[in-house]
């Protein structure tokens, strides 16, 4: 198929800026899955800008900070052109790994904020989301906290993660949120039970995180046993032992109408969160990602593909069949609180 050199355009909430359909997800560039190398990742992301990729996603948890402080540097660079966004509420241990621990209290955002700013070398973030919810917190003690940060100018527009619809219209009553960010891919439609059609609703843009199943609904492995040993994939439930075999089984469809249409698996499950999102009325910027330059025409073109009714059809029974929950740990997940 023949590729776009810009992607089509949509606005982020009801007044944000204007984005390119289809965003870059960061993470993987500095942790996470796999071995990172700084020159291509840094080429990655000037390839992206060229392609009409505008939204830049990352959080000051990737890395520890060092996802924020790699693209620093780029986006100072194009900052009329770039939308950048980053989050807090994940606080990690250097003594533990795996230890994952939510902050929502005012005190926590004023400072993780400032980090954020100082690591990216800006004084404005675009789009600050808040990661993880803490319950503990009322909604409206951090949402309120935020929009303190929108009036200092330190941030232009406010966005969550993993929120269910009724936290998104509690946070939306408190100050308008431009973005909800979660994952929905053809493998993760929890956020179907209500964050989708409360975000349809409010006006709010879904920017799908993992839309490509952390990778695994390119067929590129089909067991984190393969993947490196310090691979976070290997942690995940779906996607080692019998669920995984599993699992693998369920993208022959998915395969089957890339073939047909002469397109990538990529490509497929890219379109499928595109049109899903047209179903709901829903404006969507989904954000792959990649550490490399050679992936940007592929998912980018994957924007302006259209899936016929018959294919999405076919596509429609896999999310139900998935073996194995997307977190070890569901437990601060939008879903966990349905
Ligand atoms: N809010 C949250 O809680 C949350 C959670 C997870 C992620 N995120 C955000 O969402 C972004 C995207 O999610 P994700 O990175 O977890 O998963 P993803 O986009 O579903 O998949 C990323 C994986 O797919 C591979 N890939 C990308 N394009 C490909 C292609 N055309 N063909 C084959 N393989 C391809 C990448 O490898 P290569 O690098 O080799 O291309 C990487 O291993 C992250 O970067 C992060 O910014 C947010």
């Amino acid at each position: 198929m023949s590729h776009p050199s810009t992607l089509p355009t949509v606005r982020l909430g009801a007044d944000g800026p204007l984005v390119g359909t289809q965003g870059l997800g960061c993470m993987g560039m500095s942790e996470f899955y796999g071995p990172t190398d700084t020159t291509e990742a840094l080429a990655t992301l000037d390839a992206a800008l060229e392609a009409g990729v505008t939204l830049f996603d990352t959080a000051d948890v990737y890395g520890s900070g060092a996802n924020e402080e790699l693209i620093g540097p780029f986006v100072r660079a194009n900052r009329d052109k770039v939308v950048l966004a980053t989050k807090f509420a994940i606080e990690r241990r250097d003594d533990d790994v795996h230890y994952r621990g939510i902050r929502n209290d005012p005190a926590y955002i004023r400072t993780a904020v400032d980090a954020s700013l100082r690591r990216l070398g800006i004084d404005v973030i675009d789009l600050y989301y808040m990661h993880r919810r803490d319950p503990a917190v009322p909604l409206a003690e951090s949402v309120g906290a935020m929009a303190e940060l929108v009036q200092a100018g330190k941030v232009r527009a406010l966005g969550l993660s993993e929120v269910t619809g009724a936290e998104l219209r509690e946070a939306y009553a408190v100050h308008p949120i431009a973005a909800l960010q979660s994952e929905w891919s053809l493998f993760s439609r929890d956020v179907e039970i209500s964050a989708v059609g409360a975000a349809a609703e409010l006006g709010v843009t879904f920017v799908p995180y993992s839309p490509l199943g952390r990778g695994f609904l390119t067929g590129a492995f089909t067991d984190a046993g393969e993947l490196a040993a310090d691979d976070y994939r290997r942690f995940q439930p779906r996607f080692t032992g019998d669920s995984a075999a599993a699992n693998a089984a369920l993208i022959a469809p998915v395969q089957k109408i890339a073939a047909a249409r002469g397109v990538s698996t990529a490509q497929v499950a890219l379109a499928w969160v595109h049109q899903r999102a047209d179903v709901h009325g829903l404006t969507v910027v989904p954000i792959p990602g990649t550490r490399k330059r050679t992936r940007l025409a592929e998912n980018t073109a994957a924007a302006t593909l259209r899936l016929t009714e018959a294919e999405l059809a076919a596509l429609e029974p896999i999310a139900s069949e998935v073996a194995g929950a997307r977190y070890t740990d569901m437990s601060s997940t939008g879903a966990a609180r349905e």
